[in-house]
C-alpha cells in the first residue's frame, strides 16, 4: 500500500495497485502516452484534421476488427445482452448508453493508497448506480474494488476471538493481505443487472464502447463533472451522447449524492447491495441460516468506535460515551431481554477481538459465530469482505435483529449512543449510576 504514497493519485498508483489481475481498463487519461502503438486512434479529441482522419481510420478499422467475431451471430437479439450485462449473445450492446464514474470506488485525493470499508464504498456505489437508474443507463462497473487494511486485518483477529486454536488457524492464515479483490467476488451482476444494468471495466462490451465512443467523437463520449443528473438527463450535449464520463467528487463518490435529502428521489435502499452478494456468498449463508435454524442476532461495534482520546486537561473523552459499556455482555444481556427471550440461539458478529468476550451470555442463549461455521466459510472466503457480506445476510435473516446504534428511529439497538457524531468529545459512562433512565 505504501508503493503509492507521493505518486500522483491517478493512473500509475491505481495500475500498481490494480493492475496485477484481469485486463487492464483502457485509458482514457493519456491515451497518446501509452495505448497509441497498441490502439491506434487512441485519442478522444485529435486536434488537426490530419489526426482526425488518422484517428478515424484506425478507429473503424479497430472497429471492424473488434466486432468481426460478432457479424455472424444473430442481430435482432440486441437488447438482451446489455440488459444482463452479459456478452454471450452476440448484440453489440451499442444500442444502450453507458455512464462511467471512473475505475474505482472512491479514491478520496490523495489518499488514494488507501479505501475505506465496505459500507462506505457501498455509499459510493450505490449513489452511482442510482445515477445510472435515473439516466437510464448501463453503468460501467469498476472490476476491482480495494480493501482497506485496516478493516482486513480486524477480520483476522476477530475470527480467532470465539474460536479454538484449530479455527484460529484454519481461518486466520490466509492471503487476507490482499489490496484489493474482484467485484465480482463480491457482488453477482446478473443478479444487480435486473435492478440496475451493469458491465464491468474489464470486459469486451467495456472495450467496444470505448473504441465506438472514440469513432463517434462528439457524440460518442463526454466527460463531465460537477453538472447534476437532471441536466445530464435533458440537456442535449448529454441526453444522446453513448458514454458520459463523470468525475466524481474527489472526496468519495457519496458525496455526489449528499444534498438529496429528498427521500422520493433516493431509488435504492441501504439493503440494495448486501443482497447483491456473489451466489457463492448467498449459498454460504443459507447453508449457516439453515443450521442456525430459527435464530436472533446481535452486531456488537467495539473496537473503531470505543477509541478514546485524552482531551487538554487529560481526561479520557469518547465520540460514543456509553458504547464501551453497552457492548459488554452484562449490559447486552440486561438490553435485549426484552426483544430476545433466554434458550434462543443467538448469531453474534462483532469486530471484538479478546477471546470468549461474549461467553457470559451463554448463560441466557445459544451462542453461535461465523467461527463455528468455519467448514463452510474457509472454502469460499478470502478476504474480511466478503466475509462482512455472508455476515450481513445472516443478520438479515434473523427473526429479531439488535444493531449497534439505532440508525433509522425504528431500528432496535444495543446502546443510545448516535452513530453519527464527529464533533462532541464525552466522558465515557461506565456504570448504570448517571444513565438517564
Ligand atoms: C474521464 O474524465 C477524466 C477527467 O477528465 C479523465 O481523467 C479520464 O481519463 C476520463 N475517463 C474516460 C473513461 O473517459
Ligand atoms: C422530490 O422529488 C420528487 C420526484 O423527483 C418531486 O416530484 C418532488 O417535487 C420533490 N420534492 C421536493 C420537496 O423537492
Ligand atoms: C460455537 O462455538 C462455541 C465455542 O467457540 C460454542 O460454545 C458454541 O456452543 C458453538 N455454537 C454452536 C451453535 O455450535
Amino acid at each position: 500500500m505504501a508503493a503509492c504514497k507521493g505518486r500522483k493519485p491517478s493512473l500509475p498508483c491505481e495500475r500498481e495497485v490494480w493492475g496485477k489481475k484481469g485486463i487492464p481498463a483502457p485509458s482514457f487519461g493519456d491515451p497518446m502516452a501509452s495505448h497509441r502503438s497498441a490502439r491506434g486512434g487512441g485519442k478522444p479529441r485529435p486536434r488537426s484534421p490530419i489526426l482526425l482522419l488518422a484517428a478515424s481510420v484506425l478507429a473503424v478499422a479497430l472497429f471492424w476488427v473488434f466486432s468481426s467475431s460478432q457479424i455472424s451471430s444473430a442481430p435482432g437479439a440486441a437488447s438482451a445482452t446489455a440488459k444482463l450485462g452479459s456478452e454471450e449473445d452476440g448484440s453489440d450492446g451499442l444500442e444502450r448508453k453507458y455512464l462511467y464514474w471512473g475505475n474505482r470506488v472512491d479514491c478520496p485525493g490523495k489518499h488514494c493508497d488507501s479505501c475505506e470499508g465496505l459500507g462506505h464504498q457501498e455509499s459510493s456505489l450505490r449513489c452511482a448506480l442510482e445515477e445510472a437508474m435515473f439516466l437510464n443507463r448501463v453503468f460501467v462497473m469498476p472490476s476491482r474494488m480495494c480493501i482497506n487494511p485496516i478493516h482486513n486485518k480486524k477480520g483476522i483477529l476477530r475470527k480467532s476471538a470465539d474460536g479454538n486454536p484449530e479455527e484460529r488457524h484454519a481461518l486466520g492464515v490466509r492471503l487476507w493481505a490482499a489490496s484489493s479483490c474482484a467485484m465480482d467476488s463480491l457482488y453477482d451482476f446478473l443478479l444487480m443487472s435486473k435492478t440496475v444494468p451493469v458491465i464491468l471495466d474489464n470486459s469486451k462490451m467495456w472495450h467496444r464502447v470505448v473504441s465506438t465512443s472514440m469513432k463517434l467523437g462528439e457524440r460518442g463520449l463526454v466527460n463531465v463533472q460537477g453538472i447534476s443528473r437532471v441536466d445530464l438527463k435533458e440537456d442535449e450535449p448529454y441526453s444522446n451522447v453513448l458514454l458520459i464520463n463523470r468525475t466524481a467528487s474527489p472526496l468519495s463518490w457519496f458525496m455526489e449524492c449528499k444534498d438529496r435529502n429528498n427521500r422520493s428521489s433516493i431509488m435504492l435502499p441501504y439493503s440494495f447491495l448486501p443482497k447483491m452478494a456473489a451466489k457463492n456468498l448467498r449459498d454460504a449463508a443459507d447453508k449457516i441460516k439453515s443450521l442456525l435454524g430459527d435464530y436472533d442476532a446481535i452486531h456488537v461495534r467495539r473496537g473503531d468506535k470505543i477509541k478514546t482520546r485524552k482531551d487538554r486537561f487529560g481526561v479520557e473523552r469518547t465520540l460514543h460515551p456509553h458504547l464501551e459499556r453497552d457492548t459488554r455482555p452484562e449490559f447486552i444481556q440486561q438490553r435485549i431481554a426484552k426483544w430476545i427471550p433466554p434458550g434462543r440461539t443467538l448469531f453474534i458478529a462483532s469486530n471484538e477481538r479478546t477471546p470468549g468476550f461474549f461467553s457470559p451470555l451463554s448463560a441466557s442463549y445459544k451462542l453461535a459465530y461465523a467461527s463455528n461455521y468455519s467448514h463452510i466459510l474457509d472454502p469460499v472466503i478470502e478476504n474480511n469482505y466478503q466475509l462482512f457480506m455472508i455476515e450481513r445476510l445472516i443478520l438479515m435473516g434473523a427473526n429479531t435483529f439488535v444493531r449497534t446504534f439505532n440508525e433509522d428511529g425504528t431500528d432496535l439497538s444495543l446502546t443510545d449512543d448516535p452513530k453519527k457524531n464527529t464533533k462532541s468529545w464525552q466522558i465515557p459512562v461506565y456504570t448504570m449510576d448517571g444513565e438517564e433512565s
